[in-house]
């Protein structure tokens, strides 16, 4: 079964593929209508269950889009609304489902019930987000800066705030993309220890950034912390805003880059989200086309 969960558990070639094949699809439908589907409809006769147990607007729309563009159907579920909210074990929820569709998305909390799911299911999972990791997030990142600007092969990344789950897998894509990676952000909020090796750090943000190719950021809460955190946080974090100040210290053609949603003038300064270095928007378009090529890579389409 060919998972898409994590992209260090990704062959390296694999990944390769994907990014080259989402680029290609990209522009062979350049133009056109969304709702068009694409020439070849790898996805026909497919289809897709779209698992949410938290909110999204990208995730969802993407793949649903780019579900149909492929030919397939979707079929998008609240997991407040499933058996699987109330009681029924993730195993049972991955067999029953396996029996009615051909591919899930699931985003969810644990990375366990992630990894319960790909254990159980006889149709591939993929990770559209849990606590500990985004991968398709930064598949379209990845894609997106060598749409800007060439291989992303030897450059150098800074993330600048919280170590969170959107960091985890840009650290995982360092090692697998083979860029160079810096975290810049207070130590209560340091990636967790299973990253070690794949990034450096700089704890002052003006160091971190020199020379920088591309700078990255998120919101300093995520969607699984608790809001009774979010005084510390903004009080731990305001030093690692992005802002026109921080950019200066990048190089002068270097890229910013924000998942979003983003909380404008937290993280990031409108200024430098609306700003000549963003590419917050093709960000968010890539998800749609790196998303159809992991769907054909898991489906061997
Ligand atoms: N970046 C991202 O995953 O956005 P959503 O939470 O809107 O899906
Ligand atoms: N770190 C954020 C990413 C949202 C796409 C969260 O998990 O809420």
């Amino acid at each position: 079964m060919t998972h898409f969960l994590d992209i260090h558990t990704t062959d390296q070639d694999d990944l390769r593929q994907i990014i080259d094949n989402a680029h290609a699809m990209k522009t062979a439908r350049a133009g056109r209508p969304k709702g068009t589907p694409d020439d070849d409809q790898p996805l026909a006769g497919h289809i897709v269950a779209l698992i949410f147990e938290k909110p999204s607007t990208r995730t969802r729309v993407s793949f649903d889009v780019g579900v149909r563009q492929l030919g397939g159907q979707t079929m998008v579920l609240s997991g407040s609304d499933m058996q699987l909210g109330h009681g029924e074990t993730i195993a049972d929820t991955a067999r029953v489902l396996s029996r009615y569709v051909d591919l899930i998305m699931i985003r969810t909390f644990e990375e366990a019930t992630l990894l319960e799911m790909a254990e159980h299911a006889t149709v591939p999972v993929i990770n559209g987000l849990t606590n500990r990791t985004h991968p398709c997030q930064i598949m379209a990142d990845v894609m997106t800066f060598e749409e800007h600007r060439g291989p992303i092969k030897g450059k150098k990344v800074v993330w600048s705030g919280d170590g969170n789950n959107v960091f985890a897998s840009f650290a995982h894509a360092a090692k697998q993309f083979e860029f160079d990676l810096v975290f810049t952000g207070p130590e209560p909020l340091d990636p967790e220890r299973a990253l070690d090796g794949l990034y450096t750090t700089e704890r002052d943000p003006h160091k971190a950034v020199e020379g920088a190719d591309l700078v990255v950021t998120d919101t300093w809460v995520s969607m699984h912390d608790p809001q009774s955190a979010r005084e510390r946080r903004h009080n731990q974090l305001r030093g690692y805003q992005v802002n026109s100040d921080l950019m200066s210290k990048a190089k002068e053609d270097s890229l910013f880059m924000h998942c979003l949603p983003a909380h404008r003038d937290d993280e990031a300064t409108s200024e430098i989200m609306d700003g000549p270095h963003s590419v917050i928007f093709d960000e968010a378009e890539n998800r749609l086309h790196a998303q159809k090529a992991v769907m054909r890579w898991c489906l061997g389409v």
